[in-house]
């Protein structure tokens, strides 16, 4: 079987996910190519030979940039903070390597253009890590959605709430715009306007309403001194907005949202149905068939570990094992190694043009924000 030979650019959180999915994929799936867990990249003081050794990965690095262009290298993996997708990117484009990098596909808008059209220019095959797409859940509302299950789509409604962002926390990459671009902006909504895209089939094609804010200005650094900087990101985005079709929609992302620890999810109002998502139930997908005789219409609990009938499960567990936050991972580095071979997704995968109108979303909610006024998709170029 032909090999793919991965290297792995971060070893921080998504380091460590990206490393259990190319270690488990090819045990759990049949992939057409066999991934091999080549190089991985750290910087010097987080001892990149350790970290290898740990996850099974074949060598270990401390230049990314001879990584990204050593001809033993087929794939480039981009585990790293936001304004470090666009640079090893370009690289792996240039090199003719297929990339697949973590989201939001970059920190600035500029950044995501230039990657999308510089994969379009070279013909390269791009991917992006939209892992929550992958929970069979997800994958399961975007087929009913397919399916004219909920018929006409009136109402969308996107939260993805989290708490852990209080003022114990230091001032990481996450809080400073030069690093990350954004807050829980694009931490958390890139998720949920990747999330509805991908289950309503639909363009967002308005952003009105939208409101940023920062609760917590000030953060001490981390270094020795301890001393404090300024936040330069949102705590929290929230926006109103406006699907191809017709429907209307709502999106929160927030870090502060006491009491919340990952709530990712939506409801999707149509006239023949609804479907509701939150991930800290992820193996379950809430389904109203108002089809049915109104004396029997009520909320259904769709568990979604049923091999023979929901994506990507089959290949776990027998029927009714759950499975967890890991496994879209493992979910979508099959999918990868499927498109790479030439064959189709499970579900569809967004590479960097698809991930770049969904930045072009994030942009309009943040000029929406700042000029006070609805903004067209279409102005965000
Ligand atoms: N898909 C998801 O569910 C999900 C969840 C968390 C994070 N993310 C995304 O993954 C990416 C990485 O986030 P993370 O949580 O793994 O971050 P992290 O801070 O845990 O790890 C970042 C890695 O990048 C390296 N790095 C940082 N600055 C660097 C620099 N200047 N030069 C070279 N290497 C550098 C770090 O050493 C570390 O190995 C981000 O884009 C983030 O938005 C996605």
């Amino acid at each position: 079987m032909q090999r793919l030979n991965v290297a792995l650019i971060g070893q921080g959180f998504m380091g460590r996910a990206h490393s259990n999915a190319w270690g488990q994929v090819a045990k759990f799936f049949k992939v057409p190519v066999r991934p091999v867990m080549h190089t991985v990249f750290g910087q010097e003081t987080e001892n990149p030979q350790a970290f290898a050794e740990n996850w099974g990965w074949q060598h270990a690095s401390t230049d990314w940039r001879s990584v990204v262009n050593s001809p033993e290298i087929d794939l480039v993996d981009l585990a790293t903070p936001n304004f470090m997708h666009a640079e090893p990117a370009l690289a792996a484009i240039a090199a003719g390597k297929p990339c697949v990098t973590e989201k939001p596909i970059a920190a600035t808008l500029d950044e995501a253009r230039t990657m999308a059209e510089a994969a379009k220019k070279a013909g390269v095959k791009t991917f992006v890590w939209f892992n929550y797409r992958r929970c069979p859940a997800v994958a399961l509302a975007h087929r009913l959605v397919g399916e004219g299950k909920l018929g006409d789509i009136r109402h969308v409604r996107a939260t993805y709430l989290q708490d852990w962002a209080d003022e114990s926390i230091p001032l990481a990459w996450r809080f400073e715009k030069q690093w990350a671009g954004s807050g829980a902006h694009g931490d958390l909504n890139a998720h949920l306007v990747d999330m509805t895209r991908f289950v309503t089939g639909q363009e967002i094609t308005e952003v009105a309403g939208a409101i940023a804010e920062t609760f917590i200005k000030k953060r001490k650094r981390m270094t020795a001194a301890a001393d404090e900087g300024d936040v330069t990101v949102d705590d929290t985005v929230l926006f109103l907005a406006r699907f191809a079709g017709g429907a209307v929609a709502s999106f929160e992302a927030a870090r502060q949202a006491t009491g919340n620890q990952n709530a990712c999810g939506f409801e999707i109002n149509g006239t023949k149905g609804t479907l509701k998502f939150n991930f800290e139930r992820m193996n379950e997908l809430q389904y109203y068939d108002a089809t049915l005789p109104r004396a029997v219409q009520g909320w259904t609990t769709i568990m979604c570990t049923h091999g023979a009938d929901h994506p990507y499960v089959g290949n776990w567990w027998p029927d009714a094992h759950l499975i967890g936050y890991e496994h879209g991972f493992v979910n979508e580095a099959y999918d990868i190694c499927r498109v790479l071979a030439g064959e189709p997704p499970v579900v569809p995968i967004p590479d960097f043009a698809d991930a770049y109108q969904t930045q072009r979303v994030l942009e309009a909610a943040l000029v929406s924000a700042a000029e006070r006024r609805p903004v067209a998709i279409d102005e965000i170029k």
